[in-house]
């Protein structure tokens, strides 16, 4: 039986691993489960998964839950600390780290601090910090299992390989719902048409950072932190259908790819099991039906975050733990309808033009540059919604 923590359990990834634990009775037992605010939804994961400890980063939400169920049935915590307490639990096997944005640097670390097994989705800690993570990593001898459909393709197709043979790593993008729009198109692209992924059900911030292709920028750093390589080992390659979901390239020109319909159930259940698979009742890939696989370059130009984000991981220091930041409030001011679509390109810009990078050496550097970019950023964007 394998003890679990999801952090982020209300969440899309949260929902995707509770449905495939739930599919194998016996085996796994909920130990901790964290959400920011929806404490409706915790309450009814309480009900039927019946961990031992919750918390909500929320205070009012915590004491809300807190007085509806008391302390009988599960302990709950709140706030930020509360959450590293539940990430850090000395009876975990594996910590499922599904928070998204910032939120989830504290209660990842606390979780390798712990020694426990990751599997990440929260990409955005990485982006942030990954030097700080992979050292604390290395430290305690951590694993670091990849959710993201991109990390685990190419975590599959390496295995039993030898780093200093891989030539290249490519990850596919799907390019998002806005793929063939031109800019003038995309100065008018609503809420809901950027929402709208054609292959993925996700949560919102990494929807909106899909339609930008931020997203694919921030697996970047990911991969450069995950597996090792530098920027230039680096490579996307936009296919529409997410069928492939990456490949590796190896000095002798073999190509590794890992194929398989788009549902993030298959990459949880890997981590899950791992390094063994487990049966799944899922539909099967028929690449007679899906028919075509499709490949083009991406359209810097279109979407120039992509290439933002390899500046900003080549020239390193804090520069990414600013681009983050001053994404994650640019998507939310676009979400809150306070700036349009193509704004968000421009606050991140700016706002990583006024930045002095610094080393990202530690954690309070890296805080300190996530909490100036958020500053700069809301400068911005209040520029912005005066515009
Ligand atoms: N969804 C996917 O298919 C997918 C695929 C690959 C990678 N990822 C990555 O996985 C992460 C989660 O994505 P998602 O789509 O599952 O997001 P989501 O549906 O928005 O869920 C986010 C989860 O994090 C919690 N949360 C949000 N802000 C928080 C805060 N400030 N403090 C503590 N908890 C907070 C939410 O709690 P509440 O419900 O209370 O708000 C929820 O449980 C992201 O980093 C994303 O890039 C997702």
């Amino acid at each position: 039986m394998k003890n679990i923590v999801i952090l982020g359990a209300t969440g899309s990834i949260g929902d995707s691993t509770l449905d495939i634990i739930s599919r194998f009775p016996g085996q796994f037992r909920i130990l901790g489960l964290t959400a920011k605010s929806r404490d409706a939804k915790l309450e009814k994961l309480i009900e039927r998964h019946a961990p031992k400890v919750v918390a909500l980063a929320d205070l009012k939400a915590a004491a809300a839950l807190k007085k509806r169920i008391g302390n009988k049935r599960v302990k709950v915590l709140a706030g930020e600390a509360g959450l590293v307490e539940v990430a850090g639990l000395a009876e975990a096997d594996l910590v499922i780290s599904a928070i998204v944005g910032a939120a989830g640097l504290l209660p990842t670390l606390s979780a390798i601090q712990a020694g426990k097994t990751v599997a990440l989705a929260n990409k955005e800690p990485l982006v942030m910090a990954g030097e700080i993570i992979q050292r604390e990593a290395k430290l305690k001898g951590v694993s670091i299992l990849p959710i993201d459909s991109e990390h685990s393709a190419v975590f599959q197709a390496l295995h039993g390989e030898r780093h200093e043979d891989i030539k290249r790593m490519i990850l596919t993008a799907s390019g998002g719902p806005l793929l063939r729009h031109s800019d003038i198109e995309k100065r008018k692209v609503t809420r809901k048409e950027a929402l709208a992924h054609p292959n993925w059900k996700m949560g919102p911030k990494i929807s909106i950072d899909s339609a930008t292709l931020m997203n694919k920028g921030l697996e970047i750093i990911e991969a450069r932190w995950l597996f090792d390589l530098p920027p230039d080992k680096i490579d996307v390659v936009i296919h529409p259908q997410s069928i492939i979901h990456s490949m590796v390239e190896f000095v002798d020109r073999s190509v590794i790819a890992q194929l398989g319909l788009p549902d993030m159930r298959t990459p949880i259940s890997y981590v899950l099991h791992y390094p063994k698979r487990a049966p799944l009742d899922l539909p099967s890939l028929d690449l007679a039906t899906v028919g075509t696989l499709t490949f083009e370059k991406p359209d810097l130009k279109a979407f120039p975050l992509l290439n933002t984000a390899y500046e900003t991981l080549k020239s390193g220091g804090t520069l990414p733990a600013v681009l983050n930041a001053a994404n994650e409030e640019a998507v939310a001011a676009f979400l809150n309808a306070q700036i349009g679509f193509t704004e968000i390109e421009a606050v991140i810009h700016q706002t990583l033009e006024a930045h002095s990078p610094q080393s990202a050496d530690t954690l309070e550097a890296v805080i300190e540059a996530d909490e100036w970019a958020r500053m700069e950023g809301k400068r911005w964007i209040r520029h912005y919604a005066r515009c």
